[in-house]
């Protein structure tokens, strides 16, 4: 028995009553972005419909209502992530352009050439490159927390590469292993060498409870659109006093008190860093997304995904058992439902591709994390990843699907 009831849930996305060639679409790549159900669709077009006008600018009665379901929205998205308070969320358009933001505001006012900043083996391309631009121009140096043989963080060295380190900025769930890094230990270490924590935490806001103050972190990133939400609209969460003491980081419209000749003064802590017309209708919409997994409950949107990857991977293994690898850790205790596979000797673009005559909808690629493809010693695995939406029969499908597409390949 599920831990969700899915056959109502699916019946909340209308994208899954399509077809795709005459057949159900079977939708896989959730961690690259999820679908949305009726409530969040709802919800931003009554904005559109009804109450659309510029935000923090109007005195009449639309624009104020429009300001209202926006800030409404930021007070939900804290809550969801358990802020202090609904000011330290800032609306971004996605987690990149949160961590960004931090490289550009927090770490170029306060890094200089010989600090260093810690990554590891798993990031995503966006908590990399950030990093390696800044080290480029301030000859900060970026220093790597290595893997196991199992796909986990190898932490034996940890003290070593936080000694004079400034940041520590880490993945909480890998978009490609589907690896959960348990935060607070990493973030108590870090603190201990006096360098603050960044969080990547796009694939497991969706998934798993998260409470930022739990986690202890100083600044955590995530988007909207791979939890129910729109594409557009994310969030960064940063401790109150640090967003204080940053500079903004776009200049223009709204994050300004004043202006003159000779200079400006900025707005209050959030505005200060959303410089001009925020994605307002995305933002409600994102606010809706929160409504909708909060009615789910997270508890039980975890449950059910470590339900299902435990099938998939129990699935995978007994249908394919020599010619399929699968990376990523095998105990669904530490793991997302993101599985990354390859075939032997079949490119996984092609696997994705004759999955697609098939309606299953998976990702194939280097899942923009190129150093892991490059640790793992492949140029691109498939990937399956898991959502409210899905069942054992999504899966059952996957495999059937995989099965045609071995026997494709093998003539
Ligand atoms: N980061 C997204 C993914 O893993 C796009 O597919």
């Amino acid at each position: 028995m599920s831990a969700l009831d899915v056959a109502a849930v699916k019946r909340d996305f209308p994208i899954l009553r399509r077809e795709v060639n005459g057949k159900r679409l079977v939708f896989l790549d959730s961690a690259a972005s999820s679908q949305k159900p009726t409530p969040v669709l709802d919800a931003m077009d009554a904005c559109y419909r009804t109450y659309y006008a510029n935000v923090h600018r109007g005195v009449y009665t639309i624009a104020e209502e429009a300001t209202a379901a926006m800030e409404a929205a930021r007070r939900k998205v804290a809550r969801f992530v358990n802020a202090r308070r609904p000011e330290e969320i800032v609306f971004v358009r996605n987690a990149t352009e949160a961590i960004n933001l931090v490289a550009y505001t927090w770490a170029r006012a306060n890094l200089r050439a010989g600090d260093a900043v810690v990554l590891t083996h798993m990031e995503h391309h966006a908590n990399v490159v950030p990093w390696q631009m800044l080290a480029a121009e301030r000859g900060v140096e970026l220093r790597w927390i290595p893997l196991t043989d199992d796909f986990r963080l190898d932490l034996g060295g940890l003290d070593a590469l936080l000694d004079g380190a400034r940041l520590l900025a880490v993945t909480a769930m890998s978009n490609v292993l589907g690896t959960i890094n348990e935060v607070r230990p990493l973030a108590d270490a870090a603190h201990a060498h006096g360098a603050l924590v960044l969080v990547d935490a796009c694939q497991h806001v969706p998934h798993v409870a998260t409470d930022v103050q739990q986690m202890d972190a100083d600044f955590v990133a995530f988007s909207a659109h791979k939890m129910c939400g729109p594409s557009g609209i994310g969030a960064l969460w940063a401790r109150f006093e640090l967003l204080e003491a940053m500079p903004p980081f776009l200049g223009g419209g709204e994050m300004i008190r004043d202006v003159r000749l000779d200079g400006f003064t900025t707005n209050d802590v959030p505005w200060k860093f959303e410089a001009g017309t925020p994605a307002i209708a995305e933002a409600i919409g994102f606010g809706a997304a929160v409504d909708y997994l909060e009615a789910l409950g997270m508890d039980a949107v975890r449950a059910h995904e470590m339900q299902l990857t435990r099938y998939a991977l129990d699935a995978l293994t007994e249908r394919f058992p020599a010619s399929l690898r699968i990376y990523g850790p095998r105990d669904v205790a530490v793991r997302g439902g993101a599985v990354s596979f390859l075939f032997e000797g079949i490119h996984a673009h092609d696997i994705s591709q004759v999955l697609d005559e098939d309606a299953v909808c998976v990702r194939a690629g280097h899942h923009c994390a190129k150093p892991l493809m490059r640790h793992l010693g492949v140029p691109a695995t498939s990937r399956a990843s898991f959502y409210v939406y899905n069942d054992e029969a999504d899966v059952d499908a996957l495999v059937e699907a995989l099965a045609r597409a071995e026997k494709f390949f093998a003539i």
